[in-house]
């Protein structure tokens, strides 16, 4: 199929599904992939992708089982398609390139259109030419409000993630070979909403929900809280209704490339006073990434006034009737290069899911790496061969770990499963949601050199 006759034959689908396509989605205005400048440190920083010319890619806001109409238009020279992370919609809105729609070229618009059916915290970030674009900024959030208020004073969003620049602010290449075949190749300045330790006013003794998401290409952030007191109240955009432990410093949260953490905060009494989200990086002394200053008079809110925040309606999976899949995350003794026609090489193959690299984005006859059946519970053992960590990312679906032979996971349901060294991890899902299923590390340069595929739920 040529890539015009697909880009028609979509079109003609989303028409034949109900969704309203070009007419309706021309009423919403577009988001703009377009290149941007940013002061990132004291200076300009030139090249970057936004949907602005001068911010970052903004807080897309959607409810909770309402149409959302975001028709995107590429002005890059680039290829590009856009993917809603952690969404459970229709998979041909899943703006995966060659698997759910075609790549868009230059001037195209592509009319996103779906209905989230879970509340929470999301985001979006290109899968056609991703790592170019990601390094260079397109990485937005995506709030999901649930149908009745939970109660909060006020909230607010924290994206963290990387940038790779010289001295002058300018951008080093994204990736390293050295990097791709190991952990990936770490930014050097570390942002929240593109900005250093950037602090933010809320009302003293105000409860605020803190929606942390790491959207960078490699890092695994070392996150926990000072100042608060404040719970987990989300993780990876589902409610927790269980007692999870707070972070701290000696024993801070893991959060990978694609994970997201929902605080409930209270905010401290004394005007000026702050909260802190801490990280630790390698080799540094711990860092404040974004702080909460309180303001005005203390309004004393309690944590324990917020009511549980409603489930999803995610199906739970049966566990004595799931049939089990094993899949192998390792180095590739293959090597090699993915054809991924218009979005972007690195170059070479390193990794491998059950021994095979990823042919490619546009390889021809590539098959899915496992065939699901709609409605059936499955268990899927996910081992790590490599001593590097993966979080390992499947689309369109929700699952949750059921156990590890390294630690105790707590049963949060998710998208998004970090591997850590020489983990195996089975999680369980129903496959309810039919369509093929991007599944891949979410290093961008081991998804980008081998370490993706897909899962086919019919
Ligand atoms: Cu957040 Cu396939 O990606
Ligand atoms: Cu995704
Ligand atoms: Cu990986």
């Amino acid at each position: 199929m040529k890539r015009r006759d697909f880009l028609l034959g979509s079109t003609a689908a989303a028409g034949a599904l109900g969704l309203s396509g070009f007419s309706l989605a021309a009423n919403a205005p577009e988001l703009v992939i377009q290149p941007a400048r940013f002061a990132l440190r004291d200076q300009m920083t030139d090249g970057m992708v936004s949907l602005s010319p001068d911010a970052p890619p903004p807080i897309l806001y959607g409810k909770q089982g309402e149409v959302m109409r975001l028709p995107v238009r590429n002005t890059l020279p680039d290829y590009t398609a856009m993917h809603w992370h952690g969404l459970r919609i229709a998979n041909q809105m899943d703006g995966v390139p060659y698997l759910t729609q075609m790549p868009m070229g230059e001037g195209e618009v592509f009319p996103y259109e779906f209905t989230p059916p879970d509340a929470g915290t999301y985001w979006y970030h290109p899968h056609c030419m991703t790592m170019d674009q990601m390094a260079h900024g397109l990485t937005g959030v995506m709030v999901i409000a649930e149908a009745e208020h939970p109660g909060f004073d006020s909230e607010q969003v924290i994206n963290l993630r990387d940038f790779r620049l010289d001295e002058d602010n300018q951008f080093l290449p994204a990736y390293t070979q050295r990097g791709a075949a190991r952990a990936g190749t770490f930014g050097n300045v570390q942002t929240a909403n593109w900005l250093q330790a950037p602090v933010y006013d809320h009302a003293a003794g105000g409860l605020v929900r803190l929606r942390v998401v790491n959207t960078d290409t490699t890092r695994i952030y070392k996150l926990h809280l000072e100042g608060a007191e404040a719970r987990i109240i989300a993780w990876d955009g589902h409610p927790v209704d269980i007692e999870v432990p707070m972070p701290s410093a000696q024993d801070p949260l893991l959060v990978g490339p694609g994970q997201r953490v929902d605080f409930a905060v209270t905010m401290p009494g004394g005007e000026g006073q702050t909260v802190t989200l801490m990280a630790k990086l390698p080799g540094q002394p711990l860092r404040a990434m974004a702080e909460l200053r309180a303001i005005g008079p203390s309004s004393a809110r309690d944590l324990r006034e917020l009511r549980p925040l409603p489930a999803n309606p995610v199906a739970r999976p049966d566990l004595n009737k799931a049939e089990p899949h094993e899949f192998v995350f390792g180095w590739t003794p293959e090597g090699g290069e993915p054809n991924n026609g218009f979005c972007g090489s690195l170059g070479y193959n390193f990794w491998s899911i059950n021994r095979t690299p990823w042919p490619g984005d546009a390889a021809e006859g590539t098959g899915p790496l496992a065939t699901l059946e709609m409605g059936k519970s499955y268990v899927l053992r996910l081992r790590n061969e490599s001593p590097n960590l993966h979080p390992i990312h499947l689309h369109g679906l929700v699952f949750v770990p059921i156990n590890s032979n390294l630690r105790r996971l707590p049963p949060l349901l998710t998208d998004t499963m970090l591997l850590l060294r020489g983990e195996v991890v089975e999680i369980a899902l129903v496959a309810d949601n039919p369509g093929d299923w991007a599944f891949h590390c979410h290093v961008i340069e081991h998804q980008k050199t081998g370490l993706a595929g897909f899962i086919r739920v019919v």
